[in-house]
C-alpha cells in the first residue's frame, strides 16, 4: 500500500494588491520587484481571514472534490509559521472543530517554506503506519502579519493563502513515492523572527520594532535556495531512477522567479518542467506548492500517473521535497 493525494484544494484572500499599489506605501517599484523576483501581485488576508479561516476553506475544498464526508478524515495536519496563536493551540486544532470532525488527531508543522513536504511525508507516515486512513495536509500562512511593511527588502516578497489535500491510501504502488526533508541549523539566523519566543521575550519599550518581523539577509537565503534547489531536484531524481524527461512537472516554492531560473540553468533541466506562479501570489511560504498543485488542477494540468517533485526551501533553514505520483 502507498498514500496518494486524492484531492486538492485553495484559498485565496480576496484583496489582491499589486505592485503598483505597494509602491505608493513603500519606497519600491514595479520594475525593481518584477526584475528582481518575478512577482506582480500579492493577496492580503483581511482581519476575518485568520490562518484556520483561509485553512478551513482550503480543505472544505479539498473534501468537496475527494467527494469525501468529514467525517471520513481521521487526522488534520497544518503546515504554518503563521499560525492564529503564536504558541497553542495548533492551527490545526481550530481547523478541526470549523469543519466539525469530532475524536481525530490534529498537530502544526513548523517548517517553514518547506512545511508542506514535511506535513505530506507525515500525512504518509500516518497512513502507512496505519494510525490514520484519511488525512487532511494543509498549508496556510497569514505573512501579512509578520511582514515589515517599512522594510522593502522584505515587504514586497509575502503573500497570503492556503492550499490543502487530502490524502487517502494507495493500493496501485502510486502517489507519494518518496521524501526528502532536511535541515541546516546553522542558518537559523538568515531568515527568522528574533522576539517574542521564549529565549527573546517581546518587552514593550525595549524590544526594538524590527524584531516583532520577520528579518532575512536576503543574499544568505538566495545562495542557499539555489544550491538546495539543485541538490533535492537531483536526489529525488537518483534515488527513484528518474532522469529529467521523466519528470513531467517540478512545483517549486515559489519564492523567486530567479531563484528557480539559477536553479534551472545548474541542472540542465529546462524551466518549462517547473510551474511557477509567483507572479499572481508571491511568496506564501507552506502554502505554495499547495496553492500550485490547486492552480494546475483547476487548469486541467494534472493527470493519473503524472510524475511530479516538489521541492521546498526557506527559513530554518529548512528543504526538501516529494516525489508524487499523481
Ligand atoms: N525596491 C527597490 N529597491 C530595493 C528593494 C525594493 N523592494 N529591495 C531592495 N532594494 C535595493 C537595495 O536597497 C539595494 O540598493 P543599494 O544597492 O543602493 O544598496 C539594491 O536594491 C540591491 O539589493 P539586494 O538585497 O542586493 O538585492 P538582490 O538582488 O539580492 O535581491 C532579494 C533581493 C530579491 C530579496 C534576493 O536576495 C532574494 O530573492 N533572496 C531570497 C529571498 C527568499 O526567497 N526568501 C524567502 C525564503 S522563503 C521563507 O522561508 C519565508
Amino acid at each position: 500500500m502507498t498514500a496518494g493525494i486524492q484531492s486538492v484544494g485553495a484559498y485565496i484572500p480576496v484583496r489582491r494588491v499589486s505592485n503598483e499599489e505597494l509602491s505608493k506605501t513603500v519606497e519600491t517599484s514595479d520594475e525593481w520587484i518584477r526584475s528582481h523576483t518575478g512577482i506582480g501581485n500579492r493577496h492580503i488576508a483581511s482581519d476575518e481571514e485568520t490562518c484556520s479561516y483561509m485553512a478551513t476553506e482550503a480543505a472544505k475544498e479539498a473534501l468537496s472534490k475527494a467527494d469525501m464526508d468529514k467525517d471520513e478524515i481521521d487526522h488534520i495536519i497544518v503546515a504554518t509559521i503563521t499560525p492564529d496563536f503564536k504558541d497553542f493551540p495548533a492551527t490545526a486544532n481550530l481547523v478541526q472543530n470549523n469543519l466539525g470532525i469530532g475524536n481525530i488527531g490534529s498537530f502544526d508543522v513548523k517548517a517553514a517554506c518547506t512545511g508542506f513536504a514535511y506535513g505530506l511525508e507525515l500525512g504518509r507516515g500516518l497512513i502507512l503506519g496505519g494510525t490514520a486512513k484519511n488525512v487532511i495536509v494543509i498549508g496556510a500562512e497569514k505573512l501579512s502579519a509578520i511582514t515589515n511593511w517599512k522594510d522593502r527588502s522584505t515587504a514586497v516578497l509575502f503573500g497570503d493563502g492556503a492550499g490543502a489535500v487530502v490524502m487517502t491510501p494507495r493500493v496501485d504502488g502510486e502517489g507519494l513515492i518518496d521524501s526528502i526533508l532536511r535541515t541546516d541549523g546553522s542558518g537559523s539566523d538568515a531568515l527568522y523572527m528574533p522576539s517574542g519566543g521564549t529565549a527573546t521575550p517581546y518587552i514593550p519599550g525595549v524590544t526594538p520594532e524590527e524584531d516583532l518581523y520577520l528579518n532575512m539577509d536576503g543574499r544568505r537565503v538566495y545562495n542557499f535556495a539555489v544550491k538546495v534547489n539543485v541538490d533535492i531536484v537531483m536526489e529525488l531524481m537518483e534515488r527513484n531512477g528518474l532522469t529529467p524527461d521523466d519528470v513531467d512537472y517540478i512545483v517549486p516554492h515559489q519564492a523567486n522567479y530567479r531563484i528557480i531560473l539559477a536553479a534551472s540553468k545548474r541542472s540542465g533541466i529546462p524551466l518549462d518542467k517547473y510551474y511557477l506562479n509567483m507572479e499572481e501570489f508571491a511568496n506564501t511560504s507552506s502554502a505554495s506548492i499547495p496553492l500550485a498543485l490547486a492552480e494546475m488542477d483547476r487548469k486541467g494540468l494534472l493527470k493519473r500517473g503524472m510524475k511530479i517533485l516538489t521541492v521546498g526551501f526557506g527559513g530554518g533553514l529548512t528543504y526538501g521535497g516529494n516525489y508524487i505520483v499523481w
